[in-house]
């Protein structure tokens, strides 16, 4: 699994616990959130660097990383999507400002989706990206809780008594990684999502 932003982790957290998978997180991360030894990179530089030197300085991906991958996921920054009355976009609309939020983050991780060619592939976001999001994407594939996850996975089947709501993650705004503690995946997502990867698709038995 290729977990590009991906911040705390939280959307691959299923894979690393589960040793069939191999999981390569890929964030620009200028807070040191991930292992300190693991190189940080932006999704701009993945792209520029398509020759995928640097999945191979990882060790974990042979040399034809296009068939290798089963799952791409992208959770690009929300904040400028995010309709909370502190994001730059309401902020700016109070204030009779225009504002454009930053597309060039979900382009990147589109380019390497359609360079690597995933078997499958989840992009996630808030709600606010929607009409941002559609354009590229089209309407979401599934909106679980708070999380809008645009996607070619069999449907993702989180337990029916599940709920999350991202203010009982929410810490004091001094907290540095407050907006990532928020962001984080639930492991129920990600156990599911594991789960809609690992079920036998149509294209298995043909
Ligand atoms: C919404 S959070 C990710 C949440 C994550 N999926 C989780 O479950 O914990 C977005 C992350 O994108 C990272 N980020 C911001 N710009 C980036 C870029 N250009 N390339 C890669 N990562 C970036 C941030 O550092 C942040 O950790």
């Amino acid at each position: 699994m290729l977990d590009l932003c991906s911040g705390l982790g939280g959307a691959s957290e299923a894979m690393v616990q589960d040793e069939d998978w191999l999981v390569v997180r890929v964030d620009s991360d200028p807070q040191g959130i991930l292992e300190p030894d693991w190189p940080r990179y932006t999704v701009h530089e993945c792209v520029k660097n398509l020759s995928n030197n640097f999945i191979k300085s990882y060790g974990l991906i042979g040399v034809s990383p296009v068939q290798d991958i089963t799952l791409l996921w992208a959770s690009p920054p929300c904040r400028d999507f995010s309709r909370g009355y502190h994001a730059p976009g309401p902020t700016a609309l109070r204030a009779g400002e225009s504002f454009e939020p930053d597309m060039s983050i979900l382009e990147a991780c589109i380019d390497l989706k359609e360079h690597w060619e995933p078997k499958f592939w989840c992009i996630e976001n808030v709600i606010g990206a929607i009409p941002y999001f559609e354009p590229y994407l089209g309407p979401p594939t599934q909106i679980i809780g708070p999380f809008v996850l645009w996607h070619n996975l069999p449907t993702i089947a989180v337990d029916y008594s599940f709920t999350h709501f991202k203010a009982d993650s929410d810490v004091w705004s001094t907290n540095p990684v407050r907006s990532n503690l928020r962001a984080k995946l639930p492991i129920e997502i990600s156990t599911a999502v594991m789960k809609a990867a690992m079920s036998p698709t149509l294209e298995d038995f043909s």
